[in-house]
């Protein structure tokens, strides 16, 4: 996944705002990245233009070797499908289905039946996710962390070439959100999967291997395995208003 030169503006032209300004990154196989930054800085615009669900402005998009800006809709719903999970905000669960349903729902959408290894790995991901008694209930009757951990369940149930995460531990205790940082560092380590994930948390962002900063729609920082104290300060470095 590489993103090359990607502007995204909203509103009317007399008066646009940036949400991106020529951003260029690339998602390695194996990397998982933090992505970091002030609210309002473009990282979930970012996430939902590496997506696919946002458009960009200039520049573009490249999913498996193919330009996802340029593709028609039904092509790029087919990409995203085959390469993308996401780990959003908003659960988008099934309310008809069960947790275990929604889970397999990837499975089901792309005609596949889970083959012995990757019903192995779903058996983990439940366990480690603490959903095996909760299995049959339907997200009404899950809390909001038991359905953003099927929500996480189901993302990476297919292990696809990229997972995009917004913020997928902020809802959780910080046991389930430990648990849910490993099973991502897992997935890159493991499966070879590439992670973005979005977060304000120097503890959460330790877990990955590289983190880049965004401020104000650019990328200001890039850097390697940090430890907590270095995120911290390079955040706040840049939430500092200069004197
Ligand atoms: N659909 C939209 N229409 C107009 N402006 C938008 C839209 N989406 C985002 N923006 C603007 O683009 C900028 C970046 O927004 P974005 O949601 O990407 O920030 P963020 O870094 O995810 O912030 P937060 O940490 O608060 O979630 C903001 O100024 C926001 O108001
Ligand atoms: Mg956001």
């Amino acid at each position: 996944m590489v993103l090359s030169n990607v502007s995204r503006t909203y509103g009317d032209p007399a008066n646009p705002v940036h949400a991106l300004r020529d951003v260029s990154l690339d998602l390695r196989h194996r990397e998982f990245t933090a992505i970091m930054g002030p609210s309002g800085s473009g990282k979930s615009t970012l996430m939902n233009v590496i997506a696919g669900l946002d458009t960009v402005s200039s520049g573009q998009v490249w999913l498996a070797g193919a330009p996802i800006a340029t593709l028609s809709d039904t092509e790029r719903t087919r990409l995203r499908r085959r390469h993308i999970g996401f780990i959003f905000q908003s659960f988008n669960l099934i309310p008809a289905l069960t947790a275990a349903e929604n889970i397999e729902l990837p499975f089901v959408l792309a005609g596949i039946r889970p083959n012995a290894e990757t019903r192995a790995w779903i058996d983990h991901l439940i366990g480690s996710l603490g959903l095996a008694d909760r299995l049959a209930h339907r997200p009404a009757e899950l809390s909001g962390g038991q359905q953003q951990r099927v929500a996480i369940a189901r993302a990476l149930a297919g292990r696809p070439t990229i997972i995009i995460a917004d913020e997928p531990t902020g809802a959780l205790d910080t046991r389930t959100g430990r648990e849910v940082l490993t099973l991502l560092t897992t997935a890159a380590r493991e499966f070879g999967q590439g992670i973005a994930m979005v977060t304000h948390d120097p503890v959460a962002a330790s877990y990955a291997d590289r983190v880049v900063l965004l401020a104000d729609g650019r990328i200001v920082g890039d850097h390697r395995r940090l430890g907590v104290r270095q995120i911290a300060e390079l955040l706040i470095n840049l939430t500092e208003v200069p004197a």
